[in-house]
């Protein structure tokens, strides 16, 4: 059986390598407002745990992090090409890329000055963990600290995302519902579903820093570990995991993907 909350038995990073654990490379591209989307998957693909954009102007920013045991700065280089390429291949103009080494904790502050208490759909509201709780609304607050996963709430693809849930779990209210997040980041979906009324939600990723922060949100959401099962792993930890059907799936992957033919994930998904 798989341990929901123990560790992987992929290649962890090598410990000998002292401070280098807690430094990480900021990747700032800057370039057309249409580039969006494919630099967050290459970005992703690259091996980046965490983005923030901005629309600055016609221009956007977007900076992203490398944990420094990952790669050497040699290798910054190329991917800079490769961004460049991707560029051209699309028509818009090269972007400019710049790289910096900063301290976790640098990272952890910077980014969070542009993250905001953030409406979603019709019943949520995703909020800052370090912001305090508003107060004043009828929506389903959502609190969120990511640290260095994925998952904030402000990539357009979660909010399509978060609002299917919303959708899926209205047409259907029944406390009964079982929710799986494949790759779940910080957890966002997993949390959102069982605020929005399921009754389970379980949780894998591949990346340890993802399960410890979707293992925070879950705290600080209150819900208990009987409620949010986080793993770290994959599709065959998922399968490990269920005990039965579930009532619906959560992915939001930017690589390929290849669930609809995998099928220890088709036997547990219940026909609606
Ligand atoms: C784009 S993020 C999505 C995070 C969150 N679900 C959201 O919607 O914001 C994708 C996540 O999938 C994880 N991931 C990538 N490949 C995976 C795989 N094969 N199995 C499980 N998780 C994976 C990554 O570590 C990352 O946390």
């Amino acid at each position: 059986m798989a341990n929901p909350e123990g560790l992987p038995s992929t290649v962890q990073p090598d410990l000998s390598s002292g401070p280098r654990l807690n430094q990480w490379w900021e990747i700032e591209v800057v370039g057309s407002l249409a580039l969006e989307e494919s630099l967050f998957w290459r970005l992703q693909e690259m091996g980046c745990q965490g983005m923030a954009s901005q629309h600055i102007a016609e221009a956007l920013s977007v900076k992203s992090y490398l944990p420094c045991y990952q790669i050497e700065e040699a290798e910054l280089a190329p991917m800079a090409t490769c961004l460049r390429q991707d560029a051209m291949a699309l028509g818009e103009p090269p972007p400019q890329v710049t790289w910096r080494q900063i301290a976790e904790e640098d990272w952890a502050e910077d980014w969070k000055q542009y993250w905001h208490p953030q409406a979603v759909g019709e019943r949520l509201l995703i909020n800052p963990a370090w912001l305090p709780r508003p107060e004043n609304t009828d929506r389903l607050v959502l609190q969120l600290n990511p640290g260095v996963a994925f998952g904030t709430g402000t990539h357009a693809t979660t909010q399509l995302c978060l609002q299917a849930l919303e959708r899926q779990l209205q047409i259907d209210p029944s406390q009964s519902q079982i929710i799986a997040d494949i790759g779940c980041g910080s957890g966002i979906l997993a949390i959102a579903a069982l605020l929005l009324g399921a009754q389970k939600a379980y949780g894998v990723d591949t990346d340890l820093l993802a399960v410890g922060a979707a293992q925070d949100s879950r705290q600080l959401n209150g819900l208990s570990t009987t409620q949010m099962i986080v793993a770290s792993g994959s599709l065959e930890t998922l399968a490990e995991l269920l005990p039965g059907p579930v009532q619906g799936f959560c992915c939001k992957y930017f690589g390929p993907c290849d669930i609809g033919v995998d099928p220890a994930i088709c036997k547990h998904h219940a026909a609606r």
